[in-house]
């Protein structure tokens, strides 16, 4: 079974003598975890002698009328679960223990990266992440930390905070741990219905088709404007009538810029994309993304 700690002290002093010897790996998560968590756990100790997780459900990244307060807390299955792939160490600290006041007059602010996408209808979610993340950081001083690919903005997010605030941490981006059917695994997919649940794998299979297409204007060096807007109006359609309200749906260099049109039109050359997308299905906001690999 891992070492359960709730406060910062105890961990620090079971922590602290083993640090000389050993890599730390810490793996952030908010619990409730699934078969993708576990998935970042296994990642982990490939990389580090002593794993730790995270379970803390971060008031600070939801925003007024959020699922904060029924976000679900399963802290005991959590651990059962962590016992089977080997983690060493879960913190699971209060909201007390984490923020003495709250919300924390010392802000850090993730800029204009955090401000598209998810940013535009969750304003203050990242700078919440931003300062959770900083705190984890400074508490279990990992070697190494963690993230799934899921989550592509927070973790571009997360490797700019690393080099802005020059944290000594090697970030881990973990591939998307997918069900048979194609859907990203997320705590939040419990939030469907059963016939929500049948819908919900089309999200995957929109970003694979426009993938698929792509790909193959870019290999073709004729990816204009005009094209990707018709790409991206057909793959719209196709999820709003499966039932969703998407958030966004965009496509973005890896480093989530804009596209830059001329240099792959004129040069041929092609930056990697990234299409990302959010929608809401029922009361489950879904997030997923998918890299065009030009073979
Ligand atoms: O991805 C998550 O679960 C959370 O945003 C994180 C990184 C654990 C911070 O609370």
């Amino acid at each position: 079974m891992p070492s359960i700690h709730h406060r910062i002290a105890t961990l620090q002093d079971d922590l602290n003598p083993l640090r000389s010897q050993q890599r730390l790996a810490l793996v952030p998560t908010m619990g409730n975890l699934h078969a993708g968590h576990l998935e970042l756990v296994k990642i982990a100790k490939q990389h580090a002698d002593i794993v730790v997780v995270s379970i803390f459900v971060n008031p600070t990244q939801f925003g007024i009328g959020e699922d904060f307060e029924s976000y679900p807390r399963t802290l005991d299955a959590d651990v059962a679960k962590l016992a089977g792939v080997g983690a060493d160490y879960v913190f699971a600290p209060s909201v007390d223990e984490m923020y003495p006041i709250l919300p924390p007059p010392t802000k850090v602010i993730a800029g204009a990266i955090a401000m598209q996408l998810c940013g535009q209808s969750r304003p203050t979610h990242f700078d919440g992440v931003g300062i959770v993340v900083s705190k984890l950081f400074n508490i279990v001083q990992p070697n190494i930390a963690i993230f799934g690919q899921k989550d592509y903005q927070q973790l571009a997010i997360i490797k700019q905070l690393v080099r802005d605030l020059s944290y000594p941490v090697e970030i881990i981006g973990a591939p998307i741990v997918r069900a048979s059917d194609g859907l990203a695994l997320s705590s939040r997919n419990q939030y469907l219905t059963d016939n929500e649940r049948q819908i919900a794998p089309v999200l995957h299979q929109v970003l694979q088709d426009l993938a698929e297409q792509l790909a193959q204007k870019l290999k073709e060096h004729n990816l204009t404007k005009l094209a990707l807007d018709s790409l991206l109006e057909h793959s719209y359609q196709r999820i709003t009538d499966a039932g969703f309200e998407i958030d966004y749906l965009a496509v973005k260099t890896t480093d989530l810029q804009p596209i830059d049109y001329t240099a792959q039109t004129t040069k041929g050359v092609s930056k990697e994309l990234i299409i990302l997308v959010a929608a809401k299905l029922g009361k489950a906001r879904l997030l997923d993304n998918q890299l065009v690999i030009v073979k």
